[in-house]
């Protein structure tokens, strides 16, 4: 892959697809129904530092359930993967995101990418305020983006009076003994880590620093340590795509996860990261055209994992 094939194959699929107009816009969250429908832009970064993007790459967008993925990462190295394996399990639902659904046996989450284990595993931020434990975690953040960061206070506010389900959610975790009381702490900063802001050249340099073993390949700063790394992209790839990830797996076969904003990250490992941005999605919450571009990027340089020809096929 020559830097300038890359370049090419981006701005052909930025034309090919920008004219696709199907998908929503996420309409529960009030502030996303206000988000741009056109928005579109796609950006590489390999794990040796190279940058590659088209489309509106600057636009600011909020991180949404790609933080998921990060947040997880930080709880799996404040707390060892044993006590962060008995608070939320690592299996694939073919639920809903937002379901309201704990394994019956043992109440745990199905998983840490479904909203459930997302807050459950929020909630195990370490900190003695929440001041404290934001800092934490967007320190976290920043290590991997590699600038300081802001969360978007409208859609921060928007979601914290509308996430009845969230709610409800934690208060079935707290009835089984899952969650500690203070749910309303864990929901705030569960509401203020998917209100993150970034743009598209952050998201595909997030996803580059998990190729690399979790080192930022720009600034060379270790965003988690390189031992978790196995358990971050195993559990995105079966469960970063909700109930769409087995045809993902089969298709582009790449750990990858989608938030409802309509970003899109994949991870290359050992090669590169990839993110995407365009907020119209399909009935499961994923960006259309995030899910198209990337079939097509894995399609034609041969990225799927057990492809092992590593080549085009039809
Ligand atoms: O909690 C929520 O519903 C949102 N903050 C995040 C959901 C999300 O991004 C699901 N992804 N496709």
């Amino acid at each position: 892959m020559q830097p300038l094939e890359i370049q090419a194959t981006l701005d052909d699929l930025h034309d090919k697809y920008r004219p696709l107009q199907a998908g929503t816009l996420a309409t529960y969250i009030p502030e996303l129904a206000l988000m741009n429908p056109e928005s579109f832009s796609i950006c590489i970064v390999t794990a040796d530092g190279q940058c590659f993007k088209v489309g509106d790459f600057q636009q600011l967008f909020t991180i949404q359930s790609i933080s998921k993925v990060f947040v997880y990462g930080l709880a799996l190295a404040e707390h060892g993967r044993e006590k962060v394996l008995a608070k939320v399990g690592v299996e694939p639902t073919g639920d809903a995101f937002n379901a309201i659904i704990l394994d019956e046996k043992s109440k745990r989450p199905y998983n840490p990418m479904v909203n459930a284990g997302a807050i459950a595993i929020t909630s195990l931020t370490k900190g003695k305020d929440p001041t404290e434990r934001w800092k934490r975690m967007v320190s976290m953040f920043e290590r991997y983006i590699g600038h300081e960061t802001v969360v978007d206070a409208p859609t921060f506010r928007s979601e914290r009076a509308t996430g009845h389900r969230n709610r409800a959610m934690a208060h079935l975790m707290l009835n089984f003994g899952m969650i500690d009381e203070k749910i309303d702490d864990a929901l705030d900063l569960y509401f203020q880590q998917c209100s993150l802001a970034i743009d598209c050249v952050d998201l595909a340099v997030m996803a580059a620093t998990l190729s690399n073993q979790g080192r930022n390949p720009f600034t060379g700063v270790q965003a988690v340590p390189s031992c978790y790394i196995r358990d971050i992209l195993s559990v995105i790839y079966t469960c970063g795509m909700y109930n769409f990830a087995g045809e993902w797996a089969y298709k582009v076969g790449l750990p990858a996860k989608s938030g409802v904003s309509g970003g899109l990250l994949v991870v290359v490992p050992g090669r590169m990261g990839i993110g995407i941005f365009s907020p119209l999605l399909d009935e499961r919450g994923n960006s259309v055209r995030g899910v198209k571009v990337s079939e097509e990027i894995s399609q034609r340089f041969g990225l799927h994992l057990f492809d092992c020809n590593h080549q085009e096929t039809s």
